[in-house]
């Protein structure tokens, strides 16, 4: 069963054809960043007028010599304006090709990620099906979302730690934000990170707070403490430093290239500082989550999950929990089409009449329907 599957929910606008919930056919991806840069985040209103302009585009190119039995397409969680015109688009395609419509979750829709495959060699294409994998346990870990669920069983969602503040992504981005290195900043912070580490491996990091719940506290937002990340000191912590040191940002004197980028060894150690306490703070909340079921799989998507330090230590975390961890593709991490159409073979959080009803849902629960 080949599905469509449409994606709007921010700033990329995807499409993509997959065979049966996991062998990928078409996978087209138009990304907004460079509309946004100049604001540092994402801005609605513009995300929806470029999803208006490229929509059309973007699906017929997915769809080019392709069969479709049913089209797919996020509804939430996302931005309401960005959401619609993919929901829109997938109604009038669905009636039009005489064909249902499912529409499913996001934050789901990146757990499926590291199942889908685009090549016989990837490590997806050797997995079994995630139907007969579980307990799972999954982090989607991204610009809008960081958020750990169990999955008892394939199809079956509960979260049970989750970020109480900002995304990891976000973290990510203010940071780069504030100390000039632009917009979005999880990608040069990760590769600014690996090249100091690898040019002083022995050098000691700014010791930034992990974001872990203070002493004695046991529940946050009804979730077990342990499980709960806030960004929010990290991010303030960051703020006084650079106060404190105000010649990080006022001067570029000494820049020096790091993995691409020209900073000072001075803003290239903050950095590093800043990423391993994200990713300390990550590994943290995972061990204490694998140590709560004996889970079959750690299941890691979302556009943070290409980090490579989330990678190296997440490998590390899962590996002493004797736990496979389960990695999107590179390509599969961010935002795109294939996880909802790969999720909708699946997965069905509504269908059939109902589906052509739906209504963009920006603040949607995992595990509904
Ligand atoms: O999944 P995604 O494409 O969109 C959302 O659903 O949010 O994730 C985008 C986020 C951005 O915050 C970006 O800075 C972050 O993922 N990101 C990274 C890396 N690549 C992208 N963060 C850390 N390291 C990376 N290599």
């Amino acid at each position: 069963m080949n599905i469509l599957g449409i994606e709007t929910s921010c700033d990329e606008t995807a499409a993509a054809v997959v065979k049966d919930g996991r062998e990928v056919l078409s996978n087209v991806v138009y990304t907004q960043i460079p509309l946004h840069q100049p604001y540092g985040g994402v801005v609605p209103e513009i995300a929806s007028r470029a999803h208006i302009e490229k929509i059309t585009q973007v699906v017929g190119d997915a769809m080019k010599g392709q069969s479709v039995d049913a089209v797919a397409v996020t509804y939430g969680p996302g931005l309401a304006p960005a959401l619609i015109v993919g929901i829109n688009a997938a109604k009038g395609l669905a009636k039009s090709l005489g064909v249902p419509l499912i529409a499913v979750n996001h934050i789901e829709a990146h757990l499926h990620s590291p199942f889908i495959y685009d090549s016989p060699d990837d490590a997806a294409a050797q997995l079994s099906d995630p139907r007969e994998i579980g307990p799972m346990l999954g982090l989607a870990v991204s610009g809008g979302n960081t958020v750990w669920i169990d999955m008892p069983e394939y199809g079956k969602y509960e979260v049970i730690g989750e970020t109480l503040d900002d995304a990891a992504g976000e973290a990510f981005d203010k940071a780069a934000k504030l100390l000039g290195l632009g917009y979005p900043g999880g990608l040069k912070i990760d590769r600014i990170s690996a090249a100091y580490r690898e040019r002083f491996p022995n050098e000691p990091l700014v010791p930034f707070p992990k974001g872990r719940p203070r002493d004695g506290v046991t529940a946050l937002a009804g979730l077990p403490a342990e499980l709960c990340v806030s960004f929010s000191g990290l991010k303030t912590a960051l703020l006084r430093h650079v106060q404190q040191n105000p010649s990080l940002v006022e001067s570029q004197e000494g820049a020096q290239d790091f993995g691409g980028y020209d900073v000072t060894p001075e803003v290239a150690h903050v950095v590093a500082s800043y990423q391993e306490a994200i990713v300390q703070a990550i590994a943290d909340r995972t061990r204490a989550a694998l140590r709560r079921s004996s889970y079959k799989a750690f299941v890691l998507g979302g556009g943070v999950s290409l980090n490579s330090r989330v990678r190296a230590v997440l490998t590390k975390v899962c590996s002493a929990a004797h736990v496979p961890l389960l990695m999107a593709k590179p390509k599969f991490t961010g935002d795109n089409g294939a996880m909802v159409a790969g999720l909708a073979f699946y997965r069905r959080n509504v269908s059939g009449d109902a589906a052509l009803c739906a209504d963009a849902s920006p603040s949607l629960q995992v595990g509904l329907a």
